[in-house]
């Protein structure tokens, strides 16, 4: 039988709920910071890997720290609408902004000593809806889980030991296709030359409802022409930055979108698994790059290119990567954004 409202029984038992309440937030709170399993990888244990002996560059992305900003268009032919019904697949021409990068936590590194390039890419839609990717110019990504990349930069942190990547590579062998590409791959002296590959897998639906996985890529319009690691290390600290604002201010940069899609029983959910040439893909549209925009300051300084912001008619697939990207984007982003005074506010702030 319940005690009255006001008896002493009562409010024992009200004190009670709200410990048993207030434990439970503690708790619930703990378990999200990740204090009560200390083995397990949260997104900041993922991102504090990613920084160099010296720190992270502070106010910078604490990885691609070093990139250009630009703006241009997507000019959609309309053909990718027969897989996905996202708005930038109408036939139509919608705002990019988006930047080149290079696979590095240093901002000052030397354009010649980065082996992978990146280009991230933001499309706001009419409707208001918006799709951002990230992509890299190598074909397969160096490692098959978020858990296997955590691992390879606490490898490559121990420089000193030849045998850390070697254990490492014991574990994973998949790391092989990459250490090729990276290793037998021509090198160019452009941004603009570079095919810039999705790697990870996305789940398309069209105005049917029919779903296709799909990667997608960017195939440059440029020819792209080989100059050797040697070569390019004469060429000064930033030379990709120069190419590209030299070639963008004397006529737009064009890159082909192709959407590949998977045939079944393909590795969706590993992007260190290349998928086969003889895939059916669909040409969607052109990426013009009209002008290069301020890095420092400028309007890509804000943007977490996040891969899994999308349109309706896309949504992430199995593949883990693109959650665990968002998690450890989200860190970064928070970082250094709370650090804004470290940021250079000019070209020539940046370049010190
Ligand atoms: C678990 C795996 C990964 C982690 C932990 C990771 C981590 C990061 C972090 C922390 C940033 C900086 C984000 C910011 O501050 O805005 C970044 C940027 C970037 N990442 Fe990843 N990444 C992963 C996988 C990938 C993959 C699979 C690709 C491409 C296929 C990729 C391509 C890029 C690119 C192009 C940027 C530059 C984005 C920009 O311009 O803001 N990353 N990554």
């Amino acid at each position: 039988m319940a005690g009255r409202p006001d008896s002493p029984a009562s409010h024992v038992r009200s004190l009670i709920v709200i410990a048993v309440v207030a434990a439970a937030l503690v708790a619930a709170f703990a378990y999200t910071a990740g204090w009560l399993s200390p083995g397990r990888l949260t997104p900041a244990k993922i991102v504090d890997s990613l920084a160099p002996p010296g720190g992270p560059a502070l106010g910078f992305r604490r990885n691609h720290a070093k990139g250009i900003c630009f703006t241009g268009e997507f000019e959609s032919n309309g053909a990718a609408a027969q897989l996905s019904k996202a708005r930038m697949f109408a036939a139509g021409t919608y705002p990019v902004t988006g930047r080149f990068n290079l696979a590095t936590p240093d901002a000052k590194a030397s354009d010649a000593m980065a082996r992978v390039r990146g280009l991230s890419l933001r499309i706001v839609m009419p409707d208001g809806s918006e799709w951002r990717s990230a992509m890299i110019d190598a074909p397969v990504f160096p490692v098959a889980t978020p858990q296997a990349f955590f691992e390879l930069q606490r490898a490559l942190a121990h420089k000193d030991d030849p045998n850390a990547m070697k254990t490492f590579a014991a574990a994973h062998p998949e790391i092989g296709a990459f250490g090729k590409w990276a290793g037998s791959a021509p090198w160019t002296a452009s941004y603009a030359e570079e095919r810039y590959n999705s790697l990870n897998s996305f789940v398309f639906t069209n105005a049917d409802g029919k779903d296709e996985t799909v990667r997608w890529s960017f195939v440059p319009a440029a020819t792209p022409e080989n100059v050797s690691a040697d070569d390019l290390k004469k060429r000064g600290a930033d030379f990709l930055g120069a190419d590209i604002t030299q070639r963008v201010g004397s006529a737009p940069q064009r890159w082909s979108m192709v959407v590949t899609i998977a045939n079944p029983g393909d590795p969706t959910a590993d992007p260190s698994k290349a998928w086969g040439d003889d895939r059916r893909s669909v040409e969607a549209g052109m990426l013009v790059v009209k002008a290069i925009e301020a890095e420092p300051d400028g309007p890509c300084r804000d943007l977490n290119f996040d891969p899994t912001i999308l349109p309706p008619g896309m949504r992430v697939s199995d593949d883990p990567f693109p959650a665990a990207r968002s998690a450890a984007y989200s860190v970064s982003f928070n970082r250094r954004t709370a650090e804004d005074k470290d940021y250079p506010r000019t070209a020539a702030q940046g370049a010190k």
